[in-house]
């Protein structure tokens, strides 16, 4: 049985439904915080599916997991908190979650015996980039409370695997997009930030708000790497099979090597909606870095993993599930 923390939400939530779909049992543990019941009613239907409410703040919600399911081979750790701006206005909240709550998770591991986990990290975790594309040897100085709070677990997993035997693949993500191709589950958050569900939901009384038209890059725009969130879940299956055959703890870029600006993203999505989309420019937003491209030749190496879909893809997705959620 695997356990995935934090399953009700975006990322966590299409690792469960591919990890249902491949015949494994599975396991969630989420506070309900962030992430939707919905969402974990929906994936009952596709496989044997447990689901446990609980906070990793108290070590008790997590202990009780292992105490009582004695057959988890491994975790896939995706519940945090992940607003860049919010960290900044508020690090006490990320530091408490994202790192405390990690290390009541790890002990819990530990002490049950479980010694394999593969970690949502980011590439927030390399701060301003120093060259482009970014590989795994880029330098680790984030820029903010968030990215920090990822770094420290990082780090954390590294002394733990040198005292404890703890086996971790850290992923770091880039601009993760897309939803479910059934439209079954998707990207669900309150308030939304991101950019493609924000140029979706736009309306001539909600204009679409393009941060920052002057960058020095092509257009003007911000250049980011979107990677579709089935392939970043197939990924993550790919990564647990890896510490399955004995791999050893690693660090591991996702995302597809290309970057598209917000200018392209929003073109991209008038074409799959058919019709213009209200756009407001606006002035910058506070540390956004000009260009974030992954280098991902370490993931083909390491893993056996390429993307498979493109930026079309994920809108076509996001779009389709957008629908969905609009009648919720
Ligand atoms: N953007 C807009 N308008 C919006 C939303 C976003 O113009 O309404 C722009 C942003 O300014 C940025 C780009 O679109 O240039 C992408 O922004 P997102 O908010 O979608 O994503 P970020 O690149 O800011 O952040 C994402 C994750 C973070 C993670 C980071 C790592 O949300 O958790 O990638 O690269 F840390």
């Amino acid at each position: 049985m695997i356990l995935v923390t934090g399953g009700a939400g975006y990322v966590g939530s299409h690792l469960v439904l591919a990890l249902l779909e491949q015949g494994k049992d599975v396991i969630v543990f989420d506070s309900l915080e962030l992430g939707h019941i919905e969402i974990i009613e929906t994936m009952k239907k596709y496989g044997n599916l447990k689901f446990v409410q609980g906070n990793l703040k108290n070590l008790d919600d997590i202990r009780g997991i292992f105490l009582v399911n004695k057959d988890i081979e491994a975790v896939v750790h995706f519940a945090a908190y992940s607003q860049v701006e919010e960290s900044v206005k508020n690090p006490q909240k990320y530091y408490y979650n994202n790192v405390y709550g990690t290390l009541n998770l790890l002990n819990a591991m530990m002490e049950f015996g479980v010694n394999k986990i593969v970690f949502s990290s980011t590439a927030a975790t390399y701060g301003e980039p120093s060259y482009t594309p970014i590989d795994e040897n880029h330098p680790q100085n984030p820029i903010n409370p968030y990215g920090n709070s990822k770094l420290m677990v990082e780090k954390i997993m590294d002394d733990y695997d040198r005292a404890y035997g703890l086996k971790s693949v850290r992923l770091r993500y880039f601009n993760v997009a897309g939803a479910d191709k059934e439209a079954r589950i998707g990207e669900w958050h309150n308030p939304e930030t991101h950019l493609i569900p924000n140029i979706l939901k736009a309306t001539p009384d909600k204009k679409f708000k393009m941060f920052g038209t002057d960058y020095n890059t092509k257009d003007g725009t911000c250049v980011r790497d979107y990677i579709n969130v089935e392939d970043l879940a197939l990924a993550h299956i790919k990564a647990l099979d890896y510490l399955n055959n004995g791999g050893e703890t690693n660090y591991i870029n996702l995302g597809t090597n290309e970057g598209n600006s917000v200018k392209e993203v929003f073109e991209a999505c008038e074409e799959v909606k058919g019709v213009s989309i209200p756009l407001e420019a606006c002035p910058r937003r506070a540390g956004d870095p000009a260009v974030l491209v992954a280098d991902n030749k370490k993931a083909k190496e390491v893993l056996g993993w390429r993307p498979e879909k493109d930026l079309t893809d994920c809108i076509e997705t996001a779009y389709r599930w957008e629908k969905v959620l609009s009648d919720k």
